[in-house]
């Protein structure tokens, strides 16, 4: 039977998750593909380190470049995370025309197109299923089965760290330094924590989602980014007793359709306007997307032919991250063995003029909780800010049993330009009975 013999560099949670699911499911593999793929060697930063049987120390070297240029090596496999050193590993595999797979979300994000050239400039291709959503193939679905559809939107949870303190904290009440030790210590967390938190991994995978889905690389500055860290548990009850639940969304919207050029004229088609973003969200308890707990990861994708699709699955972690690069890997070896580099290109480009539009112009929905001071006429000065901005509010709830100088209200505001929101809330902040800043956390709908 063929053999493609395969170099790691990385052999860390996922890494590790992707030896472990070789020796388990190898044989496997090779019935199904007709081919066997076998790690040959592993970099890692500190090979004097106890591995255990997973990764024996005959496989182990402190120098990627000992596999990279290794001529036995045939598909090199990028699992050390970063943009430094997992570039240069990439582009010199690329450049001895060796394909590559990466679980990099952070690497694409910065330097995707640079990465697709050199994969198309030297015959050899690069593969990333593991980079968005862990164990959910995805990108397959973008690329491969949903090609024939116009994405309209996709709402998802897409970073499972955050997911699984918002669960805690909803389900357990447990606080959120508490939890976020936890998702370390489960293998959730990117090496430096503050990159799941603050929504930039959710930022990084949601922009590769929206450039495939829209055939052009929208850059990391154009998407709007918010992450989970003043989520408090108090916005997470009041949102429970009003039917929702707070998750961390990425979202992809078309807010203004593809123009087609006139007939007769000289105007020229016009690309769609899209909405890239991450934010705490509310989300109704009715939406599939509320009951996706802990480390899950959900994505709802709405093409113009197939209508509503949801795709689920466990979004970070060793194993289901290695399922994904093993179907990357039998991508690899299967077009080796048929020659075909570029069957299905990395990142194709469509050309068609999409923008991302500036999120201050998108229709949003409002949460805000205001701590007030509860004196007589607070309500009706608020209320007087919003409406000469044009900005209704569809209710206005001061939750009993708070008591202190400053109470809470919770403004539910109807749909609004963002910016004009936030505008109108600078202004009720700076009222002398309302107390610190307000929380505002952006209502999704039931429809994407
Ligand atoms: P990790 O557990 O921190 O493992 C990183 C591995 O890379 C370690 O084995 C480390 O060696 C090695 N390494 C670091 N710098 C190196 C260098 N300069 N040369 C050689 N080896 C080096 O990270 P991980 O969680 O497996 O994540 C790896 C990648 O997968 C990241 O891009 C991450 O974003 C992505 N990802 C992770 C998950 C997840 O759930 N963990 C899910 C999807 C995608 P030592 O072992 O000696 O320290
Ligand atoms: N830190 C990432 C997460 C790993 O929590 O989703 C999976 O990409």
């Amino acid at each position: 039977m063929q053999q493609v013999k395969i170099g790691l560099v990385g052999g860390g949670t996922v890494g590790s998750g992707v030896v472990r699911a070789l020796e388990h499911n190898g044989e496997l593999m090779a019935s199904r593909l007709g081919i066997r793929l076998e790690v040959v060697k592993v970099a890692v930063r500190d090979p004097r380190k106890g591995r255990g049987d997973e990764l024996p120390a005959r496989l182990l070297t402190g120098d990627w470049k000992a596999v990279v240029h290794n001529p036995d090596v045939q598909v090199v496999v990028e699992l050390i995370g970063g943009t430094t050193t997992a570039r240069e590993v990439v582009l010199a595999a690329l450049r001895h025309g060796k394909p590559v797979v990466t679980a990099n979300k952070a690497l694409l994000s910065a330097h995707g197109e640079e990465l697709f050239a050199a994969a198309r400039d030297n015959n050899a291709n690069l593969y990333y299923e593991a980079s968005v959503a862990g164990g959910i193939p995805i990108i397959k679905v973008l690329r491969e089965a949903l090609v024939g559809n116009r994405i309209l939107a996709m709402r998802g949870i897409v970073n499972g760290t955050c997911n699984y303190i918002l669960t805690r904290m909803k389900l357990e009440g447990i606080d959120f330094a508490e939890a976020l030790r936890e998702a370390q210590r489960l293998g959730y967390a990117e090496a430096d924590p503050t990159l799941d938190i603050d929504g930039h991994d959710a930022a990084q995978k949601t922009g590769i989602l929206a450039s495939l889905a829209h055939g052009f690389w929208v850059q990391p500055r154009e998407i709007h980014t918010e992450g989970i860290r003043n989520v408090t548990r108090m916005d997470i009850q009041f949102a429970a007793r009003l039917g929702y639940t707070i998750r961390l969304l990425g979202v992809v919207r078309t807010v203004a359709p593809e123009r087609p050029a006139p007939k007769g004229s000289r105007k020229k088609a016009a690309g769609p306007g899209i909405q890239v973003a991450v934010y705490p969200a509310l989300v109704p308890d009715s939406h599939v997307l509320a009951s996706v707990n802990h480390a899950f990861n959900a994505i709802a994708v709405r093409g113009d032919i197939v209508g509503e699709t949801l795709f689920y699955g466990r979004g970070a972690g060793g194993d289901p991250t290695a399922s994904s690069v093993l179907g990357d890997l039998a991508d690899a070896a299967l077009d080796l063995k048929h020659g075909s580099h570029d069957r299905v290109p990395a990142f194709v480009p469509h050309h068609r003029g999409g923008r991302v539009v500036p999120m201050d112009t998108v229709t949003c929905r409002y949460y805000v909780r205001l701590a007030v001071l509860d004196r007589p006429g607070v309500f009706a000065r608020i209320a007087s800010i919003l409406a000469r901005a044009g900005i209704g509010i569809s209710s206005i709830i001061q939750p009993e049993g708070h008591e202190g100088e400053a109470v809470p209200v919770i403004l539910m505001i109807h749909d609004a330009p963002d910016g004009k929101v936030r505008k109108a809330m600078a202004r009720v902040a700076k009222l002398p009975a309302v107390k610190g800043p307000p929380m505002m956390i952006r209502v999704e709908g039931a429809e994407g």
